[in-house]
């Protein structure tokens, strides 16, 4: 069997070789470059394909591989709102994605959100750069007796609730499944409204379904408690990002923790000369602000998440090239 895969990082490639010598029967090739229109005949020849980016993938890449011969695609990731579902049902590809890679990392990097706005750490940072040691007025508040607003409490959401629950918050979440044991600690209300009514701490843990662009919108931040604080580090999608900005202008959010932004694919995962030479009008409007911390969609990006993430999707895609079921395929009869 011949696997090709694409956007493939110096960090992954550590773990690819390790899986290579665990599947000596499998040819494994790989190119940086993720699948483009340009790029799609480097897998040419090959049996399965295993991707990863933020881009979309269009239609015509996918064709293409579908005309080469492939029908088996894995992504080593969970988002899975880069593609359209009809495109690959129309071109009958099986579709595993990786779902729990590691649930920890979001959540630990969300609570690094939280804590870093709460202790204000980049006003101390620019005070510490500027010889500032002073404690006064840079004063702190606590995760403990804070509520904590979940939306969403599917793999990430709920290691988020159990941690916020460690450190003492109360939790009110709101997900149209609610978890069986997260259920049993009577920490479900019966609305986003009702969570974003009575949270001091908003964090989003949802996909982006189509139904959801710009969940959280003008009218949602109205319901929001006056200087919330706003996590996201679901997808940049969910938000419109005007109406963030607005809010933050206006003080109703008093502070912001993005990993995800609606224009990250302009900006994240490039490198740039200089700040002021990323042109993206909602980036530049979010930068420099004491109270919002941007991360370039690092939540993920964790040695365990980054090993888990190849060997799950190597491991499904040669479990669909030899017939056999694989652990984590994914749902494309509906959109
Ligand atoms: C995902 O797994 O969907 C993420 O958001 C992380 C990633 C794009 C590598």
């Amino acid at each position: 069997m011949k696997i090709f895969l694409y956007g493939v990082r110096p960090d992954e490639a550590v773990y690819l070789k390790e899986w290579e010598n665990a599947n000596p029967d499998v040819e494994i090739d790989y190119t940086d470059k993720i699948v483009t229109e340009e790029t799609v005949d480097l897998a040419k020849g090959y049996n399965g394909v295993v991707m990863l980016q933020t881009q979309p993938y269009t239609r015509l890449a996918l064709q293409k591989l579908h005309d080469f011969g492939i029908s088996k695609i894995s992504v080593r990731n969970v988002g899975l709102d880069g593609f359209d579902f009809k495109d690959l049902r129309d071109f009958g590809f099986s579709l595993t994605s990786v779902p729990v890679y590691s649930p920890n990392a979001i959540a630990e990097h969300t609570t690094s959100l939280m804590l870093r706005l709460l202790r204000r750490v980049p006003e101390f940072d620019e005070k510490f750069n500027n010889a500032d040691f002073r404690w006064f007025p840079t004063i702190g508040e606590e995760i403990n007796g804070k509520t904590v607003g979940i939306v969403g409490t599917g793999h990430i959401g709920s290691v988020v609730a159990r941690l916020m629950l460690a450190f003492g918050a109360k939790v009110v979440a709101y997900d149209i499944k609610p978890d069986p044991y997260l259920e049993n600690l009577g920490i479900y209300v019966d609305s986003l409204d009702e969570v974003l009514k009575q949270a001091d701490i908003v964090t989003l843990h949802t996909p982006l379904a189509k139904r959801d662009i710009h969940m959280i919108d003008k009218a949602a931040f109205a319901k929001m408690k006056d200087g919330v604080i706003f996590i996201n580090a679901a997808r940049g999608g969910l938000v419109d990002t005007d109406a963030l900005i607005e809010a933050l202008d206006s003080g109703k959010v008093g502070g912001a923790g993005l990993d995800v932004l609606e224009s990250e694919n302009d900006v994240f995962q490039k490198k740039f000369d200089k700040i002021e030479d990323v042109k993206d009008p909602q980036f530049q409007a979010l930068l420099n602000r004491k109270n919002v911390i941007m991360t370039p969609h690092t939540a993920f990006y964790t040695t365990t998440a980054v090993h888990n993430m190849v060997f799950d999707s190597l491991n499904d895609n040669l479990k669909m090239l030899n017939n056999q079921t694989p652990k984590f395929p994914v749902d494309i009869s509906e959109d």
